[in-house]
């Protein structure tokens, strides 16, 4: 999704902005621009990697002191380079068209009251270049503006209804950045006589760990060794400057490909950082105030958007199973619009890798303004939005998630669930210690089980070549591996672009036993659980249409290979942490399913890392 960083230095800051620009590629864009001060506004902008724009700064030898960069990720208007951020104000007294007014300015989010702003300012002779609603702020900005930024952008923003994060200078005022943010999140960097505005800490990485993370309706103004804040009713606040030992998103690819096949191979490691430290089954595991708010919650409701949404409904079946907990889990952009029916006795848990996912932070929101107070996260991003805003949290440590098909966020989320589980069944009385000592040993077999499952990799890559020649496939699981079918599902549209569907597999006679034919490859999560028979018949349904079985069974399963049905055998059988175990050959059949069609794996078309706008 969108990234923003912005400086005001004595120094060149332009390749600062584009290695800050380097570090947020992972979140996915279509074009890319940087403008600096230099006598006047310069720009340059590409529809092509960062890399490239690098050279054409370098080439049109743009350099300057104040400036703000940007990659889109196109919402209003098509990806093309005049829709390509930053943008200029064009007013009624600037020359040409084409010629740069006086103000700059990057933005992520969507204005909803574009058209009318754009309208009026139209009227007032401003002259648009772009389809976006980013150059309704800019002209907005400079129609208020009277010799001060800082006032012309508080006032702009009271007029705009959406989200946002923005940041603009104006040639004007050659040694000041402004920035706000509500809605999409803004980072104030702090540096030595200069500063930095950034989507987020990573794109800081190596100019300064001193962080200050804007509130919501927050306006910051920066200057050369200086910055003030403030709030959303205009009033001077004081927020930490956090010290934050940020990662580089630019991350070594080692001995893989593609970052998604290096973090598929780094779950056994990032499985056993999640867990590093958890000795015993308590409520701390989530913060010091979980004792109290576990006590006052009878319910659970998951938050979540995509393939955390697809932990969450995992972790339902363990919620209720192993904790008895009555547990309701919801796609955030649903939740967040429809009408239900609160209960202040709920615990309202968050899954997010990102945890700056639009829709999740809505839905967060939206349930605490219906009087749920209690909220859980777990959450990849110690500094992110849905930590700050969640009462408790679990920070899994996956580590920096680049690819951006989300392989080893899911499965620490899925550890951190579990754990909560466990805590959650020991406060309401059904973990006896020596069913909490089987499962913590189970946990810590994880990332040994782990690696011997992506010892598979050989076997899968044979059923990769099958799949790259087809359109369709289905998916099958039941019980708590209909979730990881649809997962696997998930997976393998996105990267390789193949329509797939998941269904439990006790659905399959109500309707989608017509699509079978010996085109359609049928994946089955097969694992020996009480619902094997019950499975082996819906297997029977699939070969009598013709359809050919692609099996992940496991030691126990008895599920040999015969015509039309080629077996996997996972090397144990797993128990209740199963789910775990059993995506990992689906990540890797999307993975290799998509290299071997050529697609761009770790940037599929049409998709963003972190969905900041709704
Ligand atoms: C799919 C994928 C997305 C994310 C979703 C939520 O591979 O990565 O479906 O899971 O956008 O993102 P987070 O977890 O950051 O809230």
């Amino acid at each position: 999704m969108c990234g923003i960083v912005g400086a005001v230095s004595a120094r060149n800051i332009v390749p600062i902005l584009v290695q800050g620009l380097q570090r947020l590629e992972y979140r996915g864009y279509d074009s890319c621009g940087v403008a600096v001060y230099a006598d006047g506004l310069k720009r340059a902008r590409s529809t092509a990697r960062v890399a490239e724009l690098a050279e054409q700064v370098a080439g049109e030898h743009i350099q300057g002191g104040t400036g703000i960069a940007h990659t889109r990720w196109a919402t209003h208007g098509a990806p093309a380079v005049h829709n390509a951020h930053p943008h200029f104000s064009h007013g009624p007294g600037d020359a040409a068209a084409a010629a740069p007014g006086r103000v700059a300015i990057v933005h992520n989010g969507i204005i909803e009251n574009h058209d009318e702003l754009r309208a009026a300012l139209k009227a007032r002779g401003y002259r648009f270049n772009s389809q976006t609603d980013t150059e309704v702020i800019v002209h907005l900005i400079d129609s208020l503006y009277e010799g001060d930024l800082f006032e012309a952008v508080k006032a702009a923003v009271h007029q705009l209804h959406g989200a946002y994060a923005i940041a603009a200078f104006c040639k004007d005022e050659p040694h000041r950045v402004v920035g706000a943010r509500a809605g999409s999140p803004l980072v104030l960097g702090v540096g030595k006589d200069e500063n930095f505005l950034a989507s987020d800490a990573m794109a800081l990485a190596g100019v300064t760990d001193q962080i200050v993370y804007l509130d919501e309706g927050d306006v910051v103004d920066l200057q050369l060794g200086r910055y003030w804040i403030v709030d959303r009713n205009h009033k001077p606040v004081q927020r930490p400057v956090k010290t934050v030992h940020a990662h580089s998103g630019a991350a070594e690819l080692g001995p893989y490909r593609h970052f998604m096949q290096k973090e598929i191979f780094e779950q056994p490691r990032a499985i056993s950082d999640t867990l590093e430290g958890v000795e015993q089954i308590m409520p701390e595991l989530f913060g010091d105030k979980a004792l109290s708010v576990f006590k006052q919650i009878d319910r659970v409701l998951i938050l979540a958007c995509g393939t955390s949404y697809y932990s969450g409904c995992t972790a339902k079946y363990w919620l209720e199973g192993i904790a008895c907990i009555p547990t309701q889990v919801e796609i955030a952009s649903e939740y967040r619009y429809r009408e239900s029916v609160p209960d202040p006795r709920t615990l309202i848990v968050t899954i997010s890798q990102s945890g700056e996912t639009a829709d999740t932070l809505a839905a967060l929101r939206h349930a605490r303004e219906l009087g749920m107070e209690q909220s859980l996260t777990v959450c990849n991003v110690a500094t992110s939005a849905m930590v700050r805003e969640c009462k408790l949290a679990y920070i899994t440590r996956a580590g920096v998630e680049i690819g951006v098909a989300s392989t080893k966020a899911f499965t620490t989320q899925l550890a951190g669930l579990f754990l909560l589980t466990l805590t959650l069944a020991q406060l309401r009385g059904h973990l006896t210690e020596t069913e909490e000592a089987q499962h913590l040993k189970a946990m810590r077999h994880l990332p040994s089980a782990l690696s011997a499952v992506l010892a598979l990799e050989p076997q899968i890559i044979g059923w990769a070549e099958h799949f790259a020649t087809k359109e369709h496939a289905l998916f099958l699981g039941r019980g708590m591996h209909y979730p990881i079918a649809l997962e696997g599902a998930l997976k393998l549209k996105e990267i390789s672009y193949i329509h797939a569907e998941a269904y439990p597999a006790g659905e399959l006679k109500h309707g989608p036993l017509a699509l079978v034919t010996s085109e359609m490859p049928v994946v089955t999560v097969a694992p020996n659980d009480a619902l094997l028979e019950k499975l082996k018949s819906n297997m029977q349904e699939v070969r009598a249409r013709g359809g050919l079985l692609y099996v992940l069974a496991d030691a126990d399963s008895k599920i040999e290979s015969s015509e039309g049905v080629n077996v996997i055998r996972m090397p144990e059988h797993y128990g209740t942490l199963s789910p775990l175990l059993h995506v990992v050959p689906l990540q890797l059949l999307a993975y290799h399913t998509a290299c071997a069609r050529g697609t761009d794996v770790d940037k599929p078309r049409n998709l963003a890392k972190s969905v900041t706008v709704e």
